[in-house]
C-alpha cells in the first residue's frame, strides 16, 4: 500500500491528545502507585473508588464512573482482581438494573455478558488473532509510521508523543474501517465524547455510507468484516444491523484510538530515560518485545476498570450489595509484590508472567495483539532511522500523568 497523505492538523491533534487538557483526571500528576501500594497493604479490597481513596477530587468518568447511585468499591491485589474478571456470574460487564438512555458506547460487546458476548466477539476475533497481524502491519501500520517519520526526519527534534504516538494507532483503525485521514479527527472527537452528543450525529454522517458502500463491494478491510458478519441468534442466521455495527465500530474506533498512542508513549519515556534500553534494541529487535511487554505490566495506561455486582456477596470480610460497582485496579495488581519482585522497577529482563494491563478472561482486550504489533513496529522504526535519538536536553523532562487513563505530557527528542 502507499504511503498515506498525513493532513492531521497539528492544533486539533493536540487539542484532542494532549493529556494535560484531557479533563476526566489529565490534570493528576501525582504518582498514584505508592498510594495504591498503601491500600494494598490495608486489606486487599476497599469500599470507594480508585481515585477518591487515593485523594483525587476532579470528576471520574470511566468504565462504571461516575454513577453516584451505587456503592464503589476497589480491588488492589493481583489474586482480588484476577478473581473479578474471570468471575462470569457474580461480576459481569453490564449492570443487573440498567435504565435510562443508552450510548452507542453501552450497546456494544464490551457491555454484554455469556453467550451474547461469546458470539459477537466471535464475529471479530479472527481478525485480532495473531495470524492476522501481518496484514493489519503490512497495509496500515508500516505505512503510517513510515509517512510520519519522513514528515520530521529532517527537523532533528520531534514531540513524538502526538506527532507520532497519537497518529499512529488512529491512522491504523480509521484505515481498517475506509475512514480518511481527513475525517479521522472528527472520529477521534465523537468518540471521545463517550458516544453521546453531537459527535455521534457526525460518527454516523462519516460511517454511513461507508457500511453501504460496504455491504454491496466488499474489501479487504475490518469495515467489510463487520458489514458481512453474520450473526446466529435463537436458530436464525441473519447479518448485524445497521445499530450493531455502528456501535461496534464505535468500540473499536474508540479502544484502537484511545489507548494504544499512550502505552507508545510509556514505553518511549521508559526507554529514552533507560537509553541502555534503546541500544538493546538496536542491536536486537526482539527485546522490544519484552520492552512494550514491561512496559505494560509497570504502568499500564488504563489502569482501572469496573465490573457490576450481580448478587450480594462479601469479599475479604466486605459486604458488597447487588448493584454496587467493583474496580479491579489493574495497575496496583501489577506492581504487587506476591507475585513480582522489586515490582516498582522497570526491568524488561524479568520471568515474563501474565499481567491485567490487557484485562484476562472473556473480555480481555480484542486489541491486544494489534497494539504490540503497533508499539514495536513504530519503535523499531524510530530507533533504526534516527540513530543518536534521546530525549531533547532543552527541553522539561516528560511526566507520566493522568488517573484513569495514564501517559506521558510528552515525549520531546532529539536525534543525529
Ligand atoms: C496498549 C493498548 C491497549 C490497552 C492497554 C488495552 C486495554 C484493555 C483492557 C484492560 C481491556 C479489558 C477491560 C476490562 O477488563 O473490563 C480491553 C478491552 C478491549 N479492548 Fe483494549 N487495550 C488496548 C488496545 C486496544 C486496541 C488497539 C483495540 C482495538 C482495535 C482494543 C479493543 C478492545 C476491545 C474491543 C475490548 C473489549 C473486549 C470485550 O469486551 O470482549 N484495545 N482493552
Amino acid at each position: 500500500m502507499s504511503a498515506p497523505r498525513l493532513a492531521l492538523d497539528p492544533a486539533r491533534i493536540r487539542e484532542l491528545f494532549d493529556l494535560r487538557r484531557n479533563p476526566l483526571g489529565g490534570g493528576f500528576e501525582q504518582d498514584p502507585y505508592p498510594a495504591w501500594h498503601r491500600l494494598r497493604e490495608s486489606g486487599p479490597l476497599h469500599a470507594g473508588t480508585a481515585g477518591r481513596l487515593i485523594g483525587f477530587e476532579g470528576p471520574e468518568s470511566f468504565f462504571g464512573l461516575p454513577e453516584p447511585e451505587r456503592p464503589h468499591f476497589s480491588a488492589f491485589d493481583f489474586g482480588t482482581c484476577d478473581a473479578i474478571v474471570r468471575s462470569r456470574e457474580v461480576f459481569r460487564m453490564s449492570p443487573p438494573d440498567p435504565g435510562g438512555d443508552r450510548s452507542l458506547h453501552q450497546l456494544s460487546m464490551l457491555t454484554m455478558d455469556g453467550e451474547r458476548h461469546r458470539r459477537y466477539r466471535e464475529l471479530v476475533q479472527p481478525s485480532f488473532n495473531p495470524a492476522r497481524m501481518p496484514w493489519w502491519a503490512e497495509n496500515w501500520i508500516r505505512p503510517t509510521v513510515g509517512a510520519l517519520i519522513d514528515s520530521f526526519e529532517s527537523n532533528g527534534r520531534a514531540d513524538l508523543n502526538v506527532e507520532f504516538c497519537a497518529a499512529i494507532p488512529l491512522l491504523t483503525i480509521c484505515g481498517s474501517f475506509g475512514i480518511s485521514v481527513e475525517d479521522a479527527l472528527d472520529v477521534r472527537a465523537a468518540v471521545s465524547g463517550g458516544g453521546q452528543g453531537e459527535g455521534v450525529a457526525r460518527f454516523m454522517e462519516i460511517l454511513r455510507p461507508i457500511v453501504e458502500a460496504r455491504r454491496s463491494e466488499p474489501r479487504d478491510d475490518l469495515i467489510s468484516v463487520l458489514a458481512r458478519a453474520e450473526l446466529r441468534e435463537e436458530g436464525e442466521t441473519h447479518v448485524l444491523s445497521d445499530a450493531d455495527i455502528l456501535s461496534f465500530s464505535f468500540l473499536l474506533l474508540s479502544a484502537g484510538s484511545g489507548t494504544t498512542w499512550k502505552q507508545m508513549g510509556i514505553t518511549l519515556v521508559a526507554m529514552l530515560e533507560r537509553p541502555e534500553w534503546i541500544e538493546a534494541a538496536r542491536r536486537d529487535p526482539a527485546v522490544l518485545e519484552a520492552i512494550v511487554e514491561e512496559s505494560a505490566r509497570w504502568a499500564p495506561t488504563d489502569p482501572v476498570f469496573g465490573r457490576y455486582s450481580w448478587k450480594d456477596v462479601t469479599l475479604h470480610g466486605i459486604d458488597i450489595p447487588a448493584g454496587s460497582v467493583v474496580h479491579p485496579c489493574y495497575g496496583a495488581a501489577n506492581r504487587d509484590p506476591a507475585r513480582w519482585e522489586r515490582p516498582d522497577e522497570f526491568d524488561p529482563r524479568r520471568r515474563s508472567r501474565a499481567n491485567l494491563a490487557f484485562g484476562r478472561g472473556a473480555h480481555v482486550c480484542l486489541g491486544k495483539n494489534l497494539a504490540r504489533m503497533e508499539i514495536v513496529t513504530a519503535i523499531a522504526a524510530l530507533i533504526e532511522r534516527l540513530p543518536g535519538l534521546r530525549l531533547d536536553p532543552g527541553a522539561e523532562p516528560p511526566r507520566i500523568i493522568g488517573l484513569y487513563e495514564r501517559g506521558p505530557t510528552a515525549v520531546p527528542v532529539v536525534w543525529g
